[in-house]
C-alpha cells in the first residue's frame, strides 16, 4: 500500500497541486502480480556487434517482439544496449543517440539495460569507453520517468553474452522483479551457473534457510522463495514463535527457534538439519537489528548486539555449515543483507553501517571458499523500505529518507526478496561477492 504523501499525489486535487508546485510524484511500480510477463515489448536491442545479435536472437526465443531501431515506435518497453565491443568513448553516442529520441515514447516500467564489459586496467581507452557506460546508466536512471529503470550487465571479457549469469541478469532487470531497482550494475565473472528451464519455479527442488524470517523482510523473503518453488527452513528468535509457527503453517515450512547470536547457534543448526535430514542449497542471512545512537553517546549495549547479531552471527553460522561437510547441497547459494548505510554512511548509525560493510567484506571473502564448490556469495543492500524498522524512524526523517531516491518512495520487503531469489537461482552461477543495492537509487552511496 503507497504512503500518505503518495495517495494523496495520486488523488485528482493532490496530483494538480503536485503539478503546480513541482512537488515529487512517485509513479505506481509494477511488481510480479502487476506485470507477470518476463518482458515489456517492444524490445528494442541497440549495438551491431555479434553479441548484439545473439541478445536479439535470445529475446527472439522468449517471444518477445523485438527491433533493432525505433522506426517511431510510439511505444516502447525495453530498451537493451549492448556495448561489448567498444573500445573508445567516441564509439558510445552512434549507439545510444537513438535512445534519447525514444525517452519520451518509453512505457511506464520501461526497462532499459546494458551489456557491456567491465574496465581491467588494461588500455586506457577501451577502459575509458567502459567506464562512460556506467555514468551513463547511472544518470539515466536519474532521468527515467513512470517507474521505468536502468540497470547494467558487466560481463567479464572472455565471458559470453549468452552465459547462465548474463541471461539470468538480463531476465532480471527486464522484468517487474527488479521494480526497485534502478542505476545499478552486476557483474557476471564466470560462466558458472545453470540455465533455469521453469521460470515460473526457479527454486523448485532447493532447500533454502532464511534467518530472522518472523516478520518484515524475512518473511517476505521466505514467501518469495516459497512461491518460487523452495522448502523453506524459518529461523527466527524463540520470542518470536508464534509469528514464526504462523509463517511456517503458511509457506508449509520447517520452524526453527533459535537465537543466532547464542553460544553453539551454528552446531545446534547443523544438528537440526541432520534430525531433520535436511541439506541447504540457499542460506539467506537476514537476521538483523538496530541500535541507533551518535557515536558521541555510543555505549556496548549498543554497539555490541549490533555488531554480534548482523555480521558476528553470520561468520559463525557459516563457519559450522561449512565445517559440517554434510549441510550444504552442492552449488550453494548465500545471500546476506547488507544496507546502504553500509555503503554510504549513516549519521547516528557508526555500529550498524560498521556490520554492514562488515557483511559486504565478508561475502566477498565466502564466496572464495564456496567458489570450488559451484558455489556462490553474494549481498543485497535495501535502502529504504517500508517495515516495522523504518516506521519506528521519527515522522520527517521517515519522510525525507523515503523520497531521496530517483523512483522517489519507498521499496516493499517483496523488492528486496525478489533480488535474493534472484541471487539464490542456478542462474546467479557466474555472480560472485557482490553488493546488489535495491535502494530505487538513493541519492546516497554510489
Ligand atoms: P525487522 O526488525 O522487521 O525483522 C528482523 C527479524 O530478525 C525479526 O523477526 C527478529 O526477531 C529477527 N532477529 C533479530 N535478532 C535475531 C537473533 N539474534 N536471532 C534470530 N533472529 C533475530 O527488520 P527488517 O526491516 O525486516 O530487516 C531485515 C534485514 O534487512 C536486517 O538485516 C536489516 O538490517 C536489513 N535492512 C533493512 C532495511 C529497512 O529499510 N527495513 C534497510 C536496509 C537493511
Amino acid at each position: 500500500m503507497a504512503d500518505a504523501y503518495t495517495r494523496f499525489v495520486r488523488s485528482a486535487p493532490g496530483a494538480l497541486i503536485a503539478k503546480r508546485t513541482g512537488l515529487p510524484r512517485p509513479a505506481r511500480l509494477l511488481r510480479r502480480e502487476d506485470r507477470p510477463e518476463p518482458v515489456l515489448g517492444p524490445v528494442v536491442v541497440l549495438g551491431d556487434s555479434a553479441g548484439a545479435d545473439q541478445v536479439a536472437r535470445l529475446l527472439l526465443s522468449w517471444g518477445a517482439d523485438v527491433r533493432r531501431r525505433f522506426e517511431e515506435l510510439p511505444r516502447v518497453g525495453s530498451v537493451i544496449a549492448v556495448l561489448d565491443e567498444v573500445s573508445a568513448p567516441d564509439q558510445l553516442g552512434p549507439i545510444l543517440l537513438p535512445l534519447s529520441g525514444a525517452m519520451r515514447s518509453l512505457a511506464p516500467g520501461a526497462r532499459v539495460v546494458t551489456i557491456s564489459r567491465p574496465a581491467t586496467g588494461e588500455d586506457p581507452s577501451r577502459d575509458a569507453a567502459r567506464g562512460a557506460v556506467e555514468g551513463f546508466v547511472r544518470s539515466l536512471a536519474h532521468e527515467m520517468r513512470g517507474g521505468a529503470t536502468a540497470n547494467g550487465i558487466l560481463a567479464a571479457d572472455g565471458v559470453a553474452l549468452d552465459a547462465p549469469a548474463v541471461i539470468g541478469a538480463l531476465r532480471f532487470f527486464l522484468s517487474s522483479r527488479s521494480a526497485f531497482v534502478t542505476g545499478q550494475f552486476l557483474e557476471v565473472a564466470s560462466e558458472a551457473g545453470t540455465l533455469t528451464e521453469d521460470q515460473q519455479q526457479p527454486l523448485a527442488g532447493r532447500t533454502a534457510l532464511v534467518t530472522g524470517a518472523a516478520r518484515g523482510i524475512g518473511a517476505a523473503i521466505a514467501r518469495t522463495l516459497a512461491a518460487d518453488g523452495a522448502q523453506l527452513v524459518v529461523l527466527d528468535v524463540p520470542a518470536a514463535g508464534t509469528e514464526l509457527a504462523r509463517l511456517a503453517n503458511e509457506l508449509r515450512a520447517v520452524p526453527l527457534q533459535l537465537d543466532v547470536t547464542s553460544g553453539g547457534a551454528g552446531r545446534r543448526l547443523v544438528q537440526f538439519l541432520r534430525e531433520k535430514s535436511l541439506t541447504l542449497d540457499v542460506v539467506v542471512l537476514n537476521a538483523g537489528i538496530t541500535r541507533d545512537k551518535m557515536f558521541a553517546n555510543m555505549t556496548p549495549d549498543r554497539w555490541d548486539p549490533v555488531i554480534a547479531v548482523n555480521i558476528t552471527s553470520q561468520l559463525s553460522l557459516m563457519e559450522a555449515l561449512l565445517e559440517a561437510g554434510d549441510a550444504l547441497g552442492d552449488q550453494p547459494r548465500v545471500v546476506s543483507l547488507a544496507s546502504t548505510s553500509g555503503i554510504a554512511g549513516n549519521r547516528g548509525q557508526t555500529n550498524y553501517a560498521a556490520s554492514k560493510a562488515g557483511v559486504m567484506a565478508f561475502v566477498d571473502a565466502l564466496s572464495l571458499r564456496l567458489a570450488d564448490a559451484g558455489g556462490t556469495a553474494n549481498a543485497v543492500a535495501p535502502g529504504f523500505i517500508e517495515t516495522e524498522m523504518t516506521a519506528r524512524m521519527p515522522a520527517l526523517n521517515r519522510e525525507i529518507a523515503r523520497r531521496v531516491n530517483s523512483l522517489q518512495q519507498g521499496g516493499l520487503p517483496a523488492d528486496v526478496a525478489e533480488a535474493i531469489s534472484f541471487l539464490s537461482s542456478a542462474e546467479a552461477g557466474g555472480i560472485q561477492g557482490q553488493t546488489l543495492r535495491v535502494c530505487g537509487q538513493n541519492i546516497v552511496g554510489r
